[in-house]
Parts: structure tokens; C-alpha cells; sequence
């Protein structure tokens, strides 16, 4: 067996008006002028009042940037870093999805750093100081960035999304307030949440699985799977919320300790270069990829099966490996993600490149539990165009 390692965040308040907490934990930190990172959905839906107010009545002096765009580009992020420089900053606090806390990272570390660009880091430079505290408070339950030491940014030029991982980006404190995702539309519960299951999924079969990875993705895949029909179907339903953002960051708890796989590989040029949202994508393939990989990995799909609370008694492991492929398609069914690439407008024409895009990620590639070559990526694309 390999080493292994887990790096964690330093305290995680969780449950319903855990908001509430920041009162104490802005105190804890010491923190006296708080730059709240976050986007315009989250501001529009109102959810920056209450961390507002109670960071206010704390005696904090507040300032917000809340653009941080979708699945920012460079560009994007230096422009808010431009605007974060002009504040006073001990405590930064991410309040939103993937992008926003991922650009609170990035700048809390810039911050710290100022002799380090955006380009040095994407060119994996390193972070010689701790950066600002960090804070997140996630309003989706999917990206598990609050538990992750990574952050992801769009290179336009390179129609490429680039990784940026260091043990500096590690957010040392997490609010998981269910309250904070109900309004949630529908169909973003559906996406973000499958991006979680995947999390899940791919690091218990990675070749980075450990047995930290073996905890926390188990009891993910049954949080979500047990869970992620009724956030969809009742966005109010607190206790399905509260599972989704626990298992969620238990999913970046994986990523942080072991490695996502094959899903991520092939849905990284779908992203880059035609815009498709990260939760799609990955749902789009899992069952495809998890339909290859169970090939010799029976006896994981049966511990996955398990989890997902499938009936899978008198069956072979292959059946029960294959019930797991039927319950994902389903599940991407009864939450109405689309079943292929047709509405992003890739065709035949685009599979090559495709092919091309998805084999330079060998980052994930290469942890996939069943070597994947050209071919069989063709293949997989193939049933989705
Ligand atoms: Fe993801």
C-alpha cells in the first residue's frame, strides 16, 4: 500500500442557522475587517443579508464583491483580485458554489503573496506565505470546495480548465447551513449535485483510494443517493438539503485525500471548450464510465450498490455492478439532466478533439481503476453524441 494523507479543514459548524456562528467565529479568528467573496445569484437570492448583518452586528467591518462569474476565467479572477486589494483584509469569507469559493481562495493566498501573480500559480509556482483565513460557506451542495485544497480556472486561450492545488488554499473554517441552498433552482440541485456523486464515486475507485477516501465516499454516496430526489423535487425539504451539503463536502473530503477519475478527464474539454456545465457534464458520463470501469472492480460496485441501498441480493457481482450503472442513468432521468450532447451542438465533427482534450488529462486519467486509451474514449463519447 501506498502513503496516504488527508489534509482537513480546521472546524466545520454545520445544521440549520449555523449562519448564526459566524458571530463566534469571527472572534475566534480575531478578525476585525471581513471581505465577503461571492456571486450575483447568491446576492440576488438574498442570501449575503443574514452573514451580513451578523457579521455587522459582531462589530465587523464588511465589505462584499459579489461578480465572481460561473466558472471564471483569468482574466475574471484578476479583476476581482484588482478590486480585493483595495480592502483592508483578515478574514476572507466564500459564500456561493465552486467559482466563488475557489476565487476566495485564489485571492486570500494572492493577498498574502503580492509578489505572486494568477499566471505564476496556473504555472504551479509556490506559495511561499499562508494566505488570509479563509471562511466558505457553500449555497450549493456539489463542488466539495470547502473541503479541497484546489481551485479551478478557465484559460480562454487554452480552452482549458486549470487546476491550481497547494496545501495554502486549504480553507481553514466551513459553515454548512442548509438554510443557505433551499432556494436552489431545480435543475443547478441536480447538476451540482451529481457533480458531488462523482466526487464520491470516482475516489472510491480510484487508484488514489484510501482508506480516509473509503470513509468519507461510502457514507457520501448514500447521503446523496438517499437524498438528491427530494432536494430536487422539494428545494424547502431542510433534511434532504443538510444530507446533500454533508455529503457533498464528504466528497471533497475524497478529493482532498484521493483523486476523481475518468468522469472528470472526459468532461474537462466539454467544459473548456464548449462552455458545458460541470455538473453536466460529469453526470452526463458517469454511468458510461462507470459501466467500463466496473470491469474487474466488481467487488467495489458491490460495496457502491450497497451504499446506494440497492436490492442486490442472489445477483452475480456483475449484475449488482451493473444495477449500479441502471440507478445512475435512472437517476439522471428522474432529475432531468439531458442524456446526451446534442442541446451544446457536438457532433461527429467534434470527436477527435474531444478524444484529444480528454487524453491530455492524465492528471485523472492515470488514478482511473481501468486503463482507458484513446479507443475507449472515443467509444464512451460516441454514445453521447
Ligand atoms: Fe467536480
Amino acid at each position: 500500500m501506498n502513503t496516504y494523507s488527508l489534509l482537513n479543514v480546521g472546524r466545520v459548524v454545520a445544521g440549520p442557522g449555523s449562519v448564526e456562528s459566524l458571530k463566534e467565529l469571527v472572534a475566534d479568528f480575531g478578525a476585525t475587517q471581513v471581505l465577503i467573496i461571492s456571486d450575483k445569484g447568491v446576492a440576488g437570492a438574498g442570501l449575503l443579508q443574514q452573514p451580513k448583518a451578523v457579521l455587522e452586528a459582531a462589530g465587523v467591518k464588511v465589505q462584499v464583491l459579489d461578480d465572481t462569474p460561473p466558472e471564471p476565467t483569468v482574466e475574471q479572477v484578476e479583476t476581482i483580485l484588482a478590486a480585493a486589494r483595495q480592502y483592508a483584509t483578515d478574514l476572507i469569507v466564500g459564500i456561493g458554489g465552486g467559482s466563488a469559493m475557489d476565487v476566495a481562495k485564489i485571492v486570500a493566498v494572492l493577498l498574502s503573496n503580492p509578489d505572486l501573480s494568477l499566471r505564476a500559480l496556473l504555472a504551479k509556482a509556490p506559495i511561499p506565505k499562508r494566505g488570509v483565513p479563509t471562511l466558505m460557506v457553500p449555497t450549493t451542495a456539489g463542488t466539495g470546495s470547502e473541503a479541497t485544497p484546489n481551485s479551478i480556472v478557465l484559460v480562454p486561450e487554452d480552452e482549458l480548465k486549470v487546476g491550481i492545488v497547494s496545501a495554502r488554499l486549504m480553507p481553514d473554517c466551513v459553515i454548512l447551513d442548509p438554510k443557505m441552498t433551499i432556494s436552489l433552482p431545480p435543475a443547478i440541485t441536480a447538476s451540482t449535485g451529481m457533480d458531488a456523486l462523482c466526487h464520491a464515486i470516482e475516489c472510491f475507485t480510484s487508484k488514489k483510494a484510501n482508506p480516509f477516501s473509503e470513509l468519507f465516499s461510502l457514507k457520501a454516496i448514500a447521503l446523496i443517493a438517499g437524498s438528491i430526489r427530494r432536494a430536487w423535487s422539494n428545494g424547502q425539504d431542510l433534511e434532504a438539503r443538510h444530507d446533500m451539503l454533508l455529503g457533498a463536502m464528504y466528497g471533497g473530503i475524497c478529493i482532498a485525500t484521493s483523486s476523481t477519475t475518468a468522469v472528470h478527464a472526459l468532461a474537462y474539454p466539454l467544459g473548456g471548450k464548449y462552455r458545458m456545465p460541470h455538473g453536466i457534464s460529469n453526470a452526463i458520463l458517469l454511468p458510461y464510465v462507470m459501466r467500463f470501469n466496473a470491469v474487474g472492480n466488481e467487488a467495489q460496485f458491490c460495496q457502491i450498490a450497497q451504499a446506494m441501498g440497492l436490492e442486490i441480493a442472489g445477483l452475480s457481482p456483475q449484475q449488482a455492478a451493473e444495477a449500479v450503472v441502471e440507478a445512475l442513468f435512472a437517476l439522471n432521468r428522474d432529475l432531468q439532466i439531458p442524456a446526451d450532447l446534442k442541446r451544446w451542438n457536438i457532433t461527429e465533427a467534434d470527436l477527435e478533439g474531444l478524444v484529444e482534450g480528454a487524453a491530455k488529462v492524465t492528471r485523472l486519467l492515470d488514478n482511473n481503476p481501468r486503463c482507458m486509451n484513446k479507443d475507449d474514449i472515443r467509444t464512451i463519447y460516441k454514445h453521447l453524441i
